[in-house]
């Protein structure tokens, strides 16, 4: 039975990881729920969830002393590109200081085994080349791409410094149960199937198609992250290097949409507006790399989302 800190642990990713591991784990969640809900978790004698901020080094500095973590996921950020662009300094204390706080921390830990920082695709930028690999050219357009990357970089260069056993993963758009739909920055399924349980209650409801629904997407579903993260934490190979998190194929959103509406028989209405200012056209990983360590993606989209509306509706 390991000891397993999940920081964010109650966010969309976060919990979904604290659910798969407290069959047989001992979990502690750091959440300050600013995101995050505590119902994202299941009610588990081997889940603790403490309310508090990675910000708070008091709080961190206590935890690492007072326990022997085995695996450390720090997923706890601000997850929101157009908040770092409105609050720069707030953001960057949560999606960088935090980061550099617990690697500080954690150069005390003798018994860990391994820390997984979650980084972004958003580190790529709008470099256009496809698809993306982890060598790719880096072109951060904001705060929140920015932090991240200079976060992977202090990751891996705690592993080559001071021996802490560190990996970073570069999600692309991971989406399934638990992922709020209640911002304009939500997932895009996630408020796409929004839509649809409104529809299903007869609810008047519409979807915003923010530019012609071309555009494309790298859709990871969660299960499938769950299995990436477990199979880095895992392997020798993949200490300080970092890794894209995707499934290697991408469509459109009109695609989405048609693929959900056949599978419920049902019409979305669609409400075209213009573009998102900064908004990519195309995302697509290479997933070589982590293959090379053993991943395989089980959920390609309509397996993905024929599970989560399963779930959901
Ligand atoms: C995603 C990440 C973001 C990251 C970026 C890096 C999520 C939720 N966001 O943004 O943090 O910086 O990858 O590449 O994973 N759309 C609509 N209507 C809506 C919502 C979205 O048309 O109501 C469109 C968007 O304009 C975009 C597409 O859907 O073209 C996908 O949007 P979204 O799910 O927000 O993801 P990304 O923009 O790829």
């Amino acid at each position: 039975m390991n000891n397993i800190l999940i920081t964010g642990g109650a966010g969309f990713i976060g919990s979904a990881l604290a659910n798969y591991y407290c069959k047989n784990h001992n979990i502690i969640v750091v959440d300050d729920l600013s995101m995050g809900n505590e119902k994202n978790l299941i009610k588990s004698k081997n889940i603790t969830l403490i309310k508090g901020s990675v910000t708070d080094q008091q709080l961190m500095a206590q935890l690492l002393e007072t326990q022997q973590f085995d695996y450390i996921f720090h997923l706890a950020a601000i997850a929101s590109v157009a908040d770092s662009v409105q609050r720069p300094l707030e953001t960057h204390h949560v999606n960088f200081d935090s980061v550099l706080y617990l690697l500080e921390l954690v150069k005390k830990q003798t018994g860990l085994k391994r820390l997984l920082f979650t980084s972004s695709a958003a580190v790529y930028g709008d470099e256009p080349t496809l698809p993306k690999q982890e060598e790719s050219v880096i072109r951060p357009l904001t705060p929140y791409a920015i932090d991240k990357f200079s976060a992977e970089k202090y990751v891996v260069d705690y592993c080559h410094l001071y021996g802490v056993p560190t990996s970073a993963v570069r999600f692309f758009n991971v989406y399934g149960p638990n992922q709020n739909p209640n911002s304009p920055y939500s997932g895009v399924i996630s408020i796409i199937m929004d839509c649809y349980k409104q529809l299903l209650k007869n609810n008047n409801t519409s979807f915003t198609m923010f530019g012609d629904g071309n555009q494309s997407r790298d859709f990871i579903y969660i299960d499938d992250v769950i299995k990436a993260l477990d199979l880095i934490v895992s392997s020798d190979e993949a200490l300080a290097e970092v890794y894209n998190v995707g499934t290697g194929n991408s469509v459109t959103l009109n695609n989405l949409i048609s693929i959900i509406g056949e599978s419920l028989n049902k019409d979305l209405s669609i409400n075209y507006e213009n573009e998102r200012d900064g908004d990519i056209r195309e995302s697509l990983a290479d997933i070589s790399k982590i293959k090379s360590i053993g991943f395989q993606p089980e959920f390609d989209i309509k397996k993905g989302l024929r599970k989560y509306i399963k779930h959901e509706l």
